[in-house]
């Protein structure tokens, strides 16, 4: 049974001798969560005749009205549950939070922006970001497709091992690098970094003409592995207009209304952590006749351009 009622009404209804009473359960934190950094959870309620609250953080049970926990860079989002029961009855009430994980350490090329390439040693480094008046990370190790990296000839650990050096890349050290460091107490996992050393490409699928009133589909294809290497968004200087628009991911979909109109749709490909990016333009031509796209028809396209928004987009 879950009750949600102010302390006033658990006060009024424990006077009437109502046995057990939960209000609302609240779960707050303070400041961003952040790998290695410990951060304080706080369960609130209020209970007739007193409150007993439990936390589930991945799988496991911890009793107090308060938790304290340091993520280990392993996700990117966890589901916190508190409960609280009174002593007196099985009444209970829980909520939960999915509490999104900041991760500071990341693997990236030294010097930043370098395009790997075969011709030239490349260096990756562990890094902290905003380090302030924390240390930096230490002990290192490295982690290539998920399997611990053991330093060779032709790769070296330097700099207590936060530096991975390549004399002479070689086609077989591409691959999905990681560091998993200790940052204070904590061991934390450090996000990717995609070693390859051709340039992404991206295309743009779908048609160059379009005629009003059709639904038409256009995808950016990209060389990287979209949501582990790179995640993609659409950008454009004018907003199309039409019947229907919408993006999802790598897909969008527009009904254009306006024939003699040109629309350029940019497709942009990046790994925020790894400083690497790629994008590429299409250039759509709306034919046909004027009177196929109608003022009312572009209104309604409008409402659905709204409803169908998506994270990924920018406007430039
Ligand atoms: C660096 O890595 C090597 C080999 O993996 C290990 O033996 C050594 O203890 C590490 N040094 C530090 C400072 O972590
Ligand atoms: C990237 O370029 C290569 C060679 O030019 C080509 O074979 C491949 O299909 C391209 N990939 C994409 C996604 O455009
Ligand atoms: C679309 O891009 C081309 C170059 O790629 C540019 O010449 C043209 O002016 C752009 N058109 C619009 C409507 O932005």
């Amino acid at each position: 049974m879950m009750i949600n009622m102010n302390l006033f009404s658990i006060l009024l209804m424990a006077l009437m001798g109502v046995p057990g009473l939960v209000a609302k359960v609240q779960i707050s934190w303070d400041g961003k969560v952040t790998a290695g950094f410990s951060t304080t959870f706080t369960c609130s309620s209020s209970c007739f005749p007193n409150c007993i609250y439990s936390w589930v953080l991945k799988g496991r049970t911890i009793k107090g009205s308060t938790l304290t926990w340091t993520p280990d860079g392993q996700e990117n989002t966890v589901d916190l549950l508190c409960t609280v029961l009174t002593s007196e009855t099985v009444v209970f009430s829980s909520a939960i939070s999915v509490v999104e994980i900041k991760n500071r350490l990341s693997v990236q090329v030294s010097p930043t922006n370098t395009v790997p390439s075969f011709k030239q040693a490349l260096d990756l480094v562990c890094h902290l970001a905003k380090s302030g008046d924390f240390q930096g990370p230490s002990n290192p190790i490295w982690f290539k497709d998920g399997q611990k990296v053991t330093p060779s000839d032709k790769m070296q650990l330097l700099q207590n091992n936060l530096t991975l050096h390549f004399d002479t890349p070689l086609p077989s050290d591409a691959g999905f690098y990681q560091c998993e460091a200790s940052l204070q107490e904590t061991r934390v996992l450090s996000l990717g970094y995609l070693l390859s050393f051709d340039p992404w490409n991206i295309t743009i699928s779908g048609p160059d003409i379009v005629f009003p009133g059709r639904l038409y589909e256009f995808k950016c294809l990209t060389s990287c592995t979209l949501n582990l290497d790179c995640t993609v968004k659409w950008q454009f200087k004018h907003f199309p207009t039409g019947t229907y628009f919408s993006v999802s991911g790598n897909v969008l979909k527009w009904i254009p209304s306006i024939p003699g109109t040109f629309q350029n749709f940019t497709c942009i490909a990046e790994n925020e952590a790894a400083g690497r990016s790629a994008q590429n333009t299409k250039m759509v031509e709306v034919k046909g006749s004027p009177q196929s796209g109608s003022q009312a028809a572009q209104l309604g396209g409008l409402l659905t351009m709204i409803h169908s928004l998506g994270l990924l987009m920018l406007f430039d």
